[in-house]
């Protein structure tokens, strides 16, 4: 039984220095804690909406006055003085509050900053660790592993400038299983993939949103080939000691029925044989949305290509979202699940999504987005839920590596570890 006394709003900025919303919830204990949450670049179609000011003159329209009002006195009014049991309860009644299919009348920041700091304040008068809390909205799972991160080497696409076609190339140490261990590999790897970057380049430090390194590629196997130098002036081996990770992020360059990169303008099923040769030409082991959001006429030939061997996820494609994370399961359109909490805006729908995905067997990456803060509740809801994999970004920047240190603090705490890496 938790009974909620105030719910406070606040306007804050996020690492892209734009607005985003914290809640501050206080319980009737006495206990109180906060939670701000982050916003993507990069967005899904099907995504909850957030609530933004609209004012042009202020932050280009991107303020979260408004938002941080509709919790100080909608919420605050409809919330205070009433006993949850159960994290469901809260959420369910913030949907009903809101009202709309996705979000569109109070805002999925809104609400999610909400249900979190509702989480994390329950877990804190338990005595208890948040991630414990999470793992509670999950029933039967059991965490018996650390998720294993997967981390931004090479960044392109929205994130950096549009300079190259796709998004992310992120590096997997697979030899440890361990965090201390993964970080300091991935350190290495990424000061090589500098170096590299200076050499060729002529230069180092232009970064990207998620702190990925972002020199003008020419073409998109020059991320990949760059990647793999990186990795052997590591002293690593390509394959054995770290993989790839690719998003594509190809919404963003399809048009026309066409995927246009660099001077190519190619069909989906061009595109997919030229994913499938990437496959088979550098160390890559997953490919999130190889193919556009609405493009699920030719989701299950790029699984035909590729899903025997690789982790396909889908991102833009299924939105965290349960209905969509059916109809990709019902027609073997995709065998991961990219679940990104504010996609749908409370932690019951995203425990939804987490447990469809569960049930039909796929890998899930839990996954920050572009725009991040520097709460940490991403790590104890990656190893709540099991997931797989743990998307963070970068390790250069601190709303990256406040996920990151929690996840070494929690593998501390709990004795836990990744699990070995299967070839
Ligand atoms: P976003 O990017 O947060 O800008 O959507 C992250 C991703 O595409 O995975
Ligand atoms: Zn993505």
């Amino acid at each position: 039984m938790h009974k909620i006394i105030s719910l406070t709003g606040m306007e804050i900025l996020d690492s892209r220095g734009r607005p985003t919303v914290k809640a501050i919830c206080r319980l009737e204990s006495g206990i109180t804690a906060a939670a701000s949450v982050p916003s993507g670049a990069s967005t899904g179609a099907s995504e909850a909406l957030e609530l933004r000011d609209g004012d042009p003159s202020r932050y280009r329209g991107r303020g979260c006055l408004q938002a941080a009002e509709v919790i100080n006195t909608t919420l605050h009014t409809a919330l205070s003085g009433r006993v949850f049991d159960t994290q469901a309860e809260l959420d369910l009644m913030l949907i009903g509050l809101d009202g709309t299919q996705n979000k569109a009348h109070l805002g999925a920041n809104t609400l999610l900053a909400v249900s979190i700091a509702f989480a994390r304040a329950c877990a804190y008068e338990q005595g208890l660790p948040l991630y414990s809390i999470f793992d509670s909205l999950l029933p039967g799972i059991e965490a018996q592993y650390m998720p294993r991160p997967m981390i931004n080497l090479f960044s392109g696409g929205r994130h950096a400038g549009g300079q190259v076609a796709i998004q992310d190339v992120l590096v997997m140490p697979v030899s440890t299983i361990e965090m201390p261990d993964l970080l300091a590999m991935t350190a290495e790897v990424y000061a090589c993939a500098a170096e590299l970057t200076q050499e060729r380049y002529g230069m180092r430090l232009l970064r990207a949103d998620e702190g990925g390194l972002a020199p003008p590629f020419t073409r998109v196997e020059n991320m990949f080939e760059l990647a793999v130098a990186a990795i052997e002036r590591a002293g690593l081996k390509p394959g054995a000691d770290v993989v790839l990770a690719l998003d594509i992020a190809a919404t963003q360059f399809y048009a026309d029925g066409r995927y246009n990169l660099d001077e190519r303008r190619l069909s989906a099923h061009d595109f997919i044989a030229l994913l499938a040769a990437w496959r088979r030409a550098y160390p890559i082991v997953s490919i999130e949305d190889g193919l556009a959001e609405d493009d699920w006429e030719h989701w299950p030939s790029l699984m035909q290509a590729l899903g025997g061997d690789t982790v396909v996820i889908g991102d833009d494609l299924l939105c965290t979202n349960p209905s969509r994370i059916r109809q990709a399961a019902e027609t073997d359109s995709a065998n991961g699940l990219l679940l990104k909490v504010n996609q749908i805006g409370t932690l019951t729908e995203a425990a939804e999504s987490c447990m469809l995905a569960n049930r039909a067997r796929w890998k899930v990456t839990v996954s920050a987005r572009s725009g991040e803060t520097e709460d940490d509740w991403l790590a104890d809801l990656a190893v709540g839920w099991a997931a797989d994999f743990i998307k963070i970004g970068s390790i250069t920047q601190s709303e990256r590596l406040a996920k990151y240190n929690r996840m070494m603090e929690i593998e501390g705490e709990t004795g836990t570890r990744m699990a070995a890496w299967a070839t």
